[in-house]
C-alpha cells in the first residue's frame, strides 16, 4: 500500500506545522506526518518551514535569532484563519510526545539547506531516540551533507534525499550517500525512473502531491508513499484505486 504523509500536517485545512494540522492529518486518515525543523537561538529544535517567522506568525525575524521564549509568544495560526489564533510554534519534543503513542510514521525534514545549524543532526536524533521513534522516522533534507552526517551518528537510521529537479540516476546518487529512499518533486518521477528506483530497492515518496490526476498515478505505480497537503483527498482516491 502507498502510504499517505500529511505535508506540514494537513496543511490544506489548518495552519501548516501546527498541532491543529497534525491532529487533522491523523483524523484525515494519514499514515504519516512530514514536518520541517529549525533551531532556535538557544538551540531548541522547533517545527516551522521558513528560515524566518514572518509568513506563518505575527512576529518577525530569523528563527536562529529568536529564543524559545520569544518563539513561544508568537501566534502561529491567525495568518491562516482567526479560528486558529491559539496555535503556537511547537518544539520537536512537544510533537514527539504527541506522535509517539499513535501509530503514525514520521518524516523529519531538516531545514538546514540555507541556514547552517551546527550540530542539528545530533540534537534531533537524540530527541527521536528519547521517544523511541527511530523505527518510524525518516530523516530528509535538501542539504545532503546533513544526511551523510545523520548516517555517521547512526548508520541504521533511514535517510532520504530531497530534490526538486530531475537528477541523473537518483538511485545511484541516493546509494552513494547511504540513503535508502528519495523524496523528489513529484514531476521528476517518470515511469522509467520509478521502475529503476524500485529495481535498485530505493524507497519513493514524492512531494507535494495534491492533484487527483497525480495521486491516481502514484497509487497505480504502487510507490512507497506520497506527501500531500490534503490527506483526506488522497485517502479517498487511494480507496477508489
Ligand atoms: O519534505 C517534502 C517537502 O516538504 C519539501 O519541500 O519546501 O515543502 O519543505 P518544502
Ligand atoms: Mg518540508
Amino acid at each position: 500500500m502507498t502510504y499517505i504523509y500529511g505535508h506540514r500536517g494537513a496543511s490544506a485545512h489548518c495552519p501548516e506545522n501546527t498541532m491543529a494540522a497534525f491532529v487533522k492529518a491523523l483524523a484525515c486518515g494519514a499514515d504519516g506526518i512530514e514536518l520541517d525543523v529549525h533551531l532556535t537561538k538557544d538551540r531548541i529544535p522547533v517545527i516551522i518551514h521558513d528560515d524566518q517567522v514572518k509568513r506563518t506568525t505575527n512576529g518577525k525575524g530569523w528563527v536562529k535569532h529568536l529564543s524559545l521564549d520569544e518563539i513561544k509568544r508568537l501566534d502561529a495560526g491567525s495568518w491562516f484563519s482567526p479560528a486558529f489564533k491559539t496555535e503556537k510554534i511547537l518544539t520537536l519534543q512537544e510533537f514527539l510526545e504527541w506522535i509517539a503513542p499513535t501509530s503514525l510514521f514520521l518524516n523529519i525534514e531538516l531545514k538546514n539547506n540555507t541556514v547552517e545549524y551546527e550540530g542539528m543532526e545530533a540534537l534531533v536524533y537524540n530527541l527521536v531516540q528519547t521517544y523511541e521513534m527511530k523505527e518510524r522516522t525518516i530523516y530528509s533534507s535538501f542539504n545532503h551533507y546533513s544526511l551523510v552526517q545523520m548516517k555517521k551518528i547512526d548508520e541504521s537510521v533511514e535517510t532520504a534525499t530531497l530534490y526538486s529537479s530531475a537528477l541523473y540516476k537518483p538511485w545511484a546518487y541516493a546509494k552513494s550517500l547511504g540513503a535508502s529512499s528519495v523524496h523528489p518533486h513529484y514531476k521528476t518521477l517518470k515511469p522509467a525512473i520509478i521502475q529503476q528506483l524500485k529495481a535498485h530497492g530505493i524507497g519513493i515518496r514524492p512531494y507535494t502531491v495534491n492533484q487527483e490526476k497525480w495521486l491516481t498515478y502514484f497509487f497505480q505505480q504502487n510507490i512507497d508513499a506520497i506527501i500531500t497537503d490534503s490527506p483526506d483527498v488522497a485517502h479517498a482516491i487511494r480507496h477508489s484505486c
